[in-house]
């Protein structure tokens, strides 16, 4: 089969299509049709042109680090946890994250989405034991990766606006559960940042590889914002 991947070689390059053959498991993930190409001795395209290896990242392969995030086949997900025999047709396209700055080939800085944290001090520092009935709940976001996967999936994120995505409103949540901060100014932040641009397309719970449940963290702060303000 043919792998068609959208390459770049730095940040200010122009990206262009490669195509590869792999005729390796079909039972294999698509991290490991990665590792496949790039551990031949001498890689060539589908044409027969010696080419350079593919650069993306990975740090488990086994879904727990969210560093493989890409676009599968137009689907945005984990490269380790997305299997050759699960994909339609001959070819398997595979693109960087589109809402995060290219650094090279499948590579992308997500950066931002520590920056957007820190902007809105969206940390915990002296904290609290929350009830025990939130507990479950507070679990749950606590796995989230950062991996981004809910901002490419998201239709109302866009790069550089002031809406943080989805993974934020579950950081909300638990920040304003957990942390003995103000909790006036989490709940402002919420709103600025996330609720005010917010269509509930819930494409973010689609996507989310480890189902964190942003919906649920969204009910908690939209109640906390009407107990604060009204
Ligand atoms: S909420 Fe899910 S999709 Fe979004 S960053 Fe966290 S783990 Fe990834
Ligand atoms: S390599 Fe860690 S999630 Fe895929």
């Amino acid at each position: 089969m043919k792998v068609k991947i959208l390459r770049q070689k730095h940040p200010h390059a122009e990206p262009y299509w490669q195509c590869f053959d792999y005729d390796g498991d079909r039972n294999a993930s698509v991290a490991a049709v990665l590792d496949n190409i790039n551990y031949r001795d001498d890689i060539t395209d589908s044409d027969g042109n010696p080419t350079e290896r593919i650069s993306w990242e990975c740090s488990c392969l086994q879904g727990m680090c969210g560093g493989c995030a890409m676009v599968i086949n137009k689907m945005p997900v984990l490269a380790c946890d997305t299997f050759v025999k699960d994909l339609k047709g001959d070819t398997i396209t595979i693109e960087p994250l589109h809402k995060f700055p290219v650094i090279c080939d499948l590579v992308v800085d997500r950066g931002i989405i520590q920056e957007n944290l820190k902007k809105i001090d969206a940390f915990i520092g002296k904290y609290h034991q929350g009830p025990e009935k939130d507990h479950e709940l507070e679990y749950r976001i606590g796995r989230c990766l950062k991996c981004g996967l809910c901002l490419e999936a998201c239709p109302n994120y866009v790069k550089g606006e002031d809406f943080f995505g989805p993974l934020f409103a579950n950081d909300s949540y638990f920040v304003a559960s957990r942390s003995d901060g103000d909790k006036a100014t989490i709940k402002k932040n919420y709103n600025d940042h996330f609720a005010k641009g917010c269509s509930k397309s819930l494409a973010c719970m689609r996507v989310c590889p480890v189902n964190i449940p942003t919906l649920a963290s969204m009910a908690k702060m939209n109640r906390g914002i009407r107990d604060h303000y009204d």
